[in-house]
């Protein structure tokens, strides 16, 4: 597991955004980053999981959670413009991106691959990305430091047969995070880029790609969050354009 021991307030006044915040990884990271002093934006399609979370973080008496129902297949520019306009309004600044929610897609041969399907894929796990940076940079450039965080994958960095739109997505997913850390230097020194790649975790986009595995035998998602802490805290300002391993 990536060794990394947080002060217990690392996160403390900081605004982070987490996209998929309402299960697996994504729910288990805000809960990580407001028990860490963040004040944290749920951002998912299921209201009712956002909800749970923000219930949650609510009774541990962390910091208050902001809840943003938002679909990433179907929202448009204009979306993304008024998520930038709402937090503007709200806190003034933004100080972290977890970009982490997903679609797996179909497990099948790319030469046969569902064209609808792999731009689903693509929409969720790339374009929504990019907008969502776009949209929120103006803010970022606010904070002292602002960390944007990926989510990468084994197959992100070698395509393994069968994983399809999910793997060329990850790839899409370094190579922006590349360019923004590399032109972010000049554009706003303030704000770094990196990513994680998980490793195998217990949820359900494991179970679904991998229904054949014992779940048992998996890291948690509270064994993986180190690396999470790690990369949104300003222990890691001089961390920029990494690809990381969370095990
Ligand atoms: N688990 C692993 O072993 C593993 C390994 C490598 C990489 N990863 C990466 O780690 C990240 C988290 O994965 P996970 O295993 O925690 O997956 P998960 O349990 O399936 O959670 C994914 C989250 O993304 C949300 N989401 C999916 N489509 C969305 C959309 N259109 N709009 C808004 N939110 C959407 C889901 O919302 P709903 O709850 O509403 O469905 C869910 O909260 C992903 O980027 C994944 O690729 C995971």
């Amino acid at each position: 597991m990536f060794d990394y021991q947080a002060p217990s307030q690392l996160l403390k006044d900081k605004v982070i955004l987490v996209t998929g915040a309402g299960d697996g990884i994504g729910k288990t990271a805000a809960i990580t980053y407001a028990k860490h002093g963040a004040t944290v934006i749920l951002l998912g399609r299921t209201t009712k999981k956002l909800e749970a979370v923000y219930d949650h973080i609510e009774q541990m008496g962390y910091p208050q959670a902001a809840i943003v129902p938002l679909n990433l297949d179907g929202a448009a520019e204009h979306d993304y413009v008024e998520l930038a306009n709402t937090i503007e309004s709200e806190f003034g600044h933004l100080d972290g991106i977890l970009h982490n929610a997903s679609l797996l897609g179909e497990r099948t041969p790319i030469a046969t691959y569902d064209i609808t399907l792999f731009e689903q894929v693509m929409r969720v796990n790339v374009t929504s990305q990019l907008l969502l940076n776009q949209a929120l940079l103006p803010l970022m450039q606010k904070a002292k430091h602002a960390s944007i965080v990926f989510t990468s994958s084994g197959v992100g960095r070698k395509a393994k047969a069968n994983w399809g739109a999910y793997a060329i997505s990850k790839f899409a997913t370094e190579a922006m995070m590349q360019l923004f850390s590399n032109e972010l230097v000049d554009l706003s020194p303030n704000i770094r880029a990196n990513a994680i790649n998980p490793g195998a975790t217990r949820t359900s986009m494991r179970a679904n790609a991998h229904p054949e595995e014992n779940p048992e035998t998996l890291a948690t998602t509270e064994d993986i969050m180190p690396v999470y802490l790690y990369l949104m805290g300003d222990d890691s300002l001089n961390v920029n354009g990494q690809s990381l391993d969370a095990q």
